[in-house]
């Protein structure tokens, strides 16, 4: 690890929009930084393919963000998490880290009661990554996990307000505050954009996890010395419409100023338009 900060971007991944809630957390901590932030719109929502496919979507994007001289990847997806950063980490000359296992760090420190509630996609769920995470590092924890793929659509159209969102944010954690957690993971990038609801229905009854927080609160140990001087920047791609990915992008992030870029899937890589 160099004594220098490194000048060159640190890649960001998801499905959709969701990352975009752990870009927000690593630029309010790190804002001398450069950003690369890739959606795989086009291929929007992750949740209910199976983890093969997320992978070989994923692993195109590696390709990309190594094209990009990036100096690190961040997989701010928790389904591509499940899905990829093991292959990843291997093909990988720098180094990849998921959102899955710092948010499980969190959560067991946080718990009290040693139950443990996870909300997440519906691949997240039937990967189970959750759960065996947690029981590695603390066998006797009981876990409750509900998968919640609404919420996720929700978002990625940009609602994130009002009695709709209110009511199926409280289905959701009912499930997990049943059965006395004492902790919720929001193992999906896309729920804290939702932060504001969760806190509101649940009301102090259980402490909240960002896995994407606790992502990016392990960033300088990964990468060493930030870079403190000058303006960080971020750069957007998306391999869906552009001009919807800002619009989006604007209700849920306002003061997000970058548009994004098109990118092209044609099944083997991803090109830009020439
Ligand atoms: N944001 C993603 C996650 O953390 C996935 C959303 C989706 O594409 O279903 O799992």
């Amino acid at each position: 690890m160099s004594a220098h900060p490194d000048p060159r971007p640190i890649g960001m991944f998801d499905s959709g929009e969701g990352g975009l809630t752990v870009l927000k957390r690593a630029r309010d901590l790190y804002p001398g930084e450069h950003y690369l932030y890739a959606a795989d719109s086009g291929h929007f929502p992750y949740g209910s393919r199976s983890l093969s496919q997320v992978r070989e979507f994923f692993l195109s994007f590696l390709d990309f963000f190594l094209t990009h001289n990036v100096k690190a990847i961040v997989i701010a997806c928790n389904t591509a998490t499940a899905a990829a950063l093991e292959t990843a980490q291997q093909k990988s000359p720098v180094p990849v880290i998921g959102v899955i296992q710092p948010g499980v760090v969190d959560a067991i420190h946080a718990s009290q009661s040693g139950i443990i509630g996870i909300l997440s996609t519906e691949a997240t769920y039937q990967a189970g990554v959750y759960p065996s995470a947690l029981k590695a590092l603390n066998p006797q924890v009981k876990i409750v996990a509900y998968p919640c793929p609404i919420l996720v659509t929700m978002v990625e159209s940009g609602q994130t307000d009002g009695p709709l969102v209110e009511d199926r944010v409280r289905q959701c954690t009912h499930a997990l505050l049943s059965h006395n957690a004492d902790t919720v993971i929001l193992g999906c990038t896309h729920f804290p954009h939702m932060e504001h609801i969760f806190t509101k229905v649940m009301n102090d009854q259980a402490v909240i996890i960002d896995p994407g927080l606790s992502t990016a609160r392990l960033l300088p140990s990964i990468l060493g010395p930030l870079n403190t001087t000058g303006e960080g920047s971020m750069t957007f791609y998306t391999t869906g419409d552009p001009k919807v990915a800002l619009h989006i992008a604007r209700i849920l992030w306002p003061d997000l100023v970058e548009e994004p870029r098109q990118l092209i899937w044609d099944r083997t890589s991803l090109k830009t338009p020439t």
